[in-house]
């Protein structure tokens, strides 16, 4: 049975679509996201330094990062998303359109596969794990289209949407299924490091399991919470391709990062849903100092 859900020429167009509703959805949760958006700006402003520039992949109604914070201390700040008009409307919203320093970068399917499907008059599940196991081609379309390299790239809730955009295409139940899952993952740790310079840092938030796998989440204070998300990974609750180590690992075996840690875990209110979440933060290779083991 065939279990590619869309053909043609328009996957772009309906997965921009896809996201742009999605975005309509949580366009008012400024308050919900507050102590999720203190942990990420906190974060981003540790590693900062006044003359590094800033990537945010992933930007959307930029509910997740604090912005007036983060201007001050980062030279540049370029926010990407394929739906870059919530991200307009997200500065418009915010009153910061008069800090000159951030910029609205144009739309850009940072999976770069898209772009490459609907060149393909007959999208097939072939042509899709090809296109996503080319390993460097996307990446540096990609790489090419936005301005960095920067010292510091984050992605900002942006895997698990980019795993959810190949299940719009494909049933989870396709016997090529986790190849694809495992290809998007590496193409994205491969972009981080791309669009990261030499000695910058990436940094990849990403959800570990929510509120609808366990419901004890929702009442889990913040103390208790490395506790609970030990005992549920060991348990093998976490989202598909999301387990830490594997992420580590990902990282470590692109020859791009030197070292990789994952912080502890916080809790992301997403309007009735609560997310266990993290980051993992990456060091890239400076070309001179030797690799260590
Ligand atoms: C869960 S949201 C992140 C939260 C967002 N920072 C906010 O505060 O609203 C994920 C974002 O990834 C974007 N996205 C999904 N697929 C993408 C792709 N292929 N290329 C670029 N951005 C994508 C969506 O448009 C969405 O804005």
């Amino acid at each position: 049975m065939d279990q590619v859900k869309l053909r043609g020429d328009s996957e772009i167009d309906k997965l921009t679509q896809i996201c742009h509703q999605r975005n309509q959805q949580s366009l008012d949760a400024w308050e919900l996201y507050a102590p999720h958006r203190d942990s990420v700006t906190l974060l981003l402003r540790k590693l900062a330094t006044p003359t590094d520039r800033l990537c945010i992949l992933g930007a959307g109604n930029c509910n997740d990062f604090d912005l007036k914070l983060l201007a001050p201390v980062f030279q540049q700040i370029d926010l990407v998303d394929l739906d870059s008009q919530a991200v307009s409307h997200a500065l418009d919203r915010q009153g910061i359109k008069q800090l000159n320093n951030i910029r609205v970068l144009p739309s850009t399917d940072v999976s770069g596969w898209l772009a490459q499907s609907t060149n393909t008059p007959q999208f097939d599940m072939d042509s899709l794990i090809l296109t996503l196991n080319e390993k460097q081609a996307p990446v540096d379309q990609v790489v090419q289209q936005l301005s960095g390299p920067y010292e510091i790239v984050a992605s900002v809730g942006l895997l698990s949407q980019l795993i959810d955009s190949i299940q719009e295409l494909v049933a989870p139940t396709h016997i090529l299924w986790s190849i694809a899952l495992k290809a998007i993952i590496a193409q994205h740790i491969n972009l981080l490091s791309g669009l990261t310079s030499e000695g910058g840092k990436s940094v990849l938030f990403t959800e570990l399991f929510s509120s609808d796998s366990c419901e004890e989440l929702f009442e889990t204070p913040d103390s208790a919470l490395s506790r609970l998300c030990r005992r549920e990974l060991d348990r093998g609750n976490h989202y598909k391709g999301l387990n830490p180590a594997e992420l580590r690992a990902l990282h470590s075996k692109n020859s791009g990062f030197r070292h990789v840690s994952t912080t502890m875990p916080w809790k992301w209110q997403y309007l009735s849903r609560t997310y266990a979440v993290c980051a993992h933060v990456a060091t890239k290779h400076r070309k001179e100092t030797p690799l260590e083991n």
